[in-house]
């Protein structure tokens, strides 16, 4: 694991950003796993700005979602198809049909096996991932067990509160997701995870401060990838005493 610290998230996202611009333009058939999240959407505004100065074309590039609310239709507002569709994939010039997040408003366990089909069958040279405050990522939950495999999961308590921010109240968050399992996310060639902001400081002090790997906080299992990069900022780096 390579820990750079930023001077803010605005460098992060860049940084992260020509990681992404660099394996499009170098890979015949690229193929991104993608996040959503208020950390993400700052690397995808710089990935469009690269396209709109066409230095990126995504005609050829591929992309695999983490996650999905399970009951959301795509055309709901805080769907994850509706964050990638509204921040990255109607603004650059990527084929919607070569991009998947599972289909929220169908039968979940035939979509969720396509969901593992579509995981088993499309390797992805790097992976975008950003941390719950309860150190969740995607939505593999704290909790005794993980799962290597793409599953349906009871959202965490804590998860439902911090993305009620974005719902009409915290009884509209929904109960149950889909997401890759901690074995998917971990086989992309190339992770890189962004972490800003006080209330990731509980994670991020496992992350950096200690060497232990704890399914209590499953962003620990990223310290096992050979090729992980974790993009904190100054100021989070600071408020748990990280200094590199
Ligand atoms: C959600 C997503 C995660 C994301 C996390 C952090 O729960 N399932 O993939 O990393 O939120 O979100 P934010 O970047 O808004 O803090």
């Amino acid at each position: 694991m390579k820990v750079i610290i930023t001077k803010n998230h605005a460098e992060s996202c860049q940084k992260t950003a020509a990681i992404m611009a660099d394996i499009i333009n170098n890979q015949t058939k690229p193929v991104l796993g993608l996040a959503t999240g208020g950390t993400a959407e700052q690397v995808y505004a710089e990935l469009v700005q690269l396209h709109q100065s066409k230095k990126l074309s995504f005609k050829n590039t591929a992309t695999v979602n983490l996650d999905e609310y399970v009951g959301l239709a795509p055309d709901h507002d805080q769907s994850y198809r509706y964050f990638m569709n509204f921040h990255l994939f109607n603004k650059v010039d990527i084929d919607l049909k070569n991009t998947y997040v599972p289909l929220g408003n169908t039968d979940p366990i035939t979509e969720l096996k396509a969901f593992q089909e579509k995981l088993a069958s499309t390797p992805r040279h790097f992976q975008l991932l950003g941390v719950g405050p309860n150190g969740h990522i995607a939505f593999n939950e704290p909790s005794a067990t993980l799962h290597a495999d793409a599953h349906i999961v009871n959202i965490a308590d804590a998860t439902i509160e911090a993305n009620a921010r974005y719902f009409a109240s915290k009884n509209d968050v929904p109960k149950t997701a889909f997401t890759q399992g901690m074995g998917d996310i971990l086989k992309a060639e190339c992770l890189a995870l962004l972490a800003t902001g006080a209330n990731k400081a509980d994670a991020m002090k496992k992350m950096l401060l200690s060497d232990e790997v704890t399914t209590e906080y499953p962003c620990t299992f990223l310290k096992t990838h050979p090729n992980c990069i974790i993009f904190i900022d100054q100021a989070l780096a600071d408020l748990i005493g990280y200094k590199g």
